[in-house]
């Protein structure tokens, strides 16, 4: 038997998913464990259906990765994978929802609109845009309402800025977000179930170059400095954990997830957005909480692998 590492793909994301596909893979078969890894391409179906593996680690960022589809498939084949099923990721994939369902289950979650592209441009910009700010205020985060890696997405600080992100927005989305901005610690907190309970591992804080967490940022080693755990007060930091905890199960997730949020001043926590494929890059969050708590890469990967055979 073998496992696929599910990887590429053709979202945005598909060059980190790739980086992030590789890091599982090598992790893996550090540990001596057969790993294939395989780009999620036209011909994949086939030889899932061919030569099924023994189970399938999913490490697609972005639509088809993020959205469900992929798991839906995965599902058809009766092939066992980690992570959340695909219902669960249609959720916590769409941010508007994912947000009022986590709201639901008593997180904050700043203020926002979420605005087709459409209706955005038959109500005509200028208008919509005035009405946005006299309804959420300055200032604002925008960013489609499915994506990741900040593809698409900026801070607005002034009101003449506002028309030029949701252009950006829509060129990687049909939908903006449009959120009030909060200030404060960023952070994320990754969760890893271990026989069936959901634990957090140690919160991750983002000290971003100009304070912009965006692709760059991200992805090139050293632009972004990570402090791990995060500099908090020891209750907000409890909270935090809390928070991603809480998030994870209100969405339904299974196995693996990461929750960005912010940390106000005042030590309240603000839910940003979940992820059902955290990226996995050598610059990635979840990796570095896992190695910050002292665990393996690879050992948890295996153990999430071998938790599908329960
Ligand atoms: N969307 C990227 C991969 C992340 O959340 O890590
Ligand atoms: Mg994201």
């Amino acid at each position: 038997g073998h496992v696929v590492v599910l990887a590429g793909g053709l979202s945005y994301e598909r060059e980190v998913s790739l980086r992030s596909g590789r890091r599982v893979t090598d992790a893996l078969r550090a540990l001596d464990i057969p790993v294939e890894l395989r780009d999620a391409d036209a011909t994949l179906l086939d030889s899932l259906a061919d030569d099924p593996p023994d189970a399938v680690f999913p490490v697609l960022h972005g639509a088809a990765g993020e959205d469900g589809s992929i798991r839906d498939v995965l599902d058809l084949l009766d092939v066992r994978y980690v992570g959340a099923r695909a219902d669960a990721c249609r959720v916590a994939w769409d941010k508007p929802t994912a947000k009022s369902v986590v709201r639901q289950a008593g997180l904050r979650t700043p203020d926002s609109v979420a605005l087709p592209k459409e209706v955005f441009h038959d109500l005509g910009a200028a208008s919509v845009l005035d009405q946005i700010i006299r309804g959420l205020g300055l200032p604002l985060f925008v960013k489609p309402t499915r994506g990741g890696s900040a593809l698409g997405a900026s801070v607005v600080h002034e009101p003449s800025e506002l028309s030029a992100a949701m252009v950006g927005c829509f060129a990687y989305g049909d939908a903006a977000l449009v959120e009030r901005y909060i200030e404060g610690t960023e952070i994320a907190v990754s969760v890893i179930e271990r026989h069936g309970h959901p634990q957090a591992l140690p919160a991750v804080e983002i000290v971003a170059p100009d304070g912009r967490y965006d692709y760059t940022a991200r992805y090139d080693a050293g632009d972004t400095e990570f402090v791990t755990p995060a500099r908090l007060a020891p209750d907000a930091a409890e909270r935090a954990t809390a928070a991603a905890v809480t998030a994870h199960r209100a969405l339904g997730l299974r196995d693996l997830s990461r929750t960005d949020l912010i940390v106000d001043p005042d030590g309240e926590v603000h839910f940003l957005e979940m992820n059902v494929a955290p990226g996995m890059t050598e610059t990635s969050l979840l990796p570095r909480a896992v190695s910050n708590a002292g665990l393996d890469l690879g050992e948890v990967c295996r153990d999430l692998l071998l938790a599908q055979f329960a």
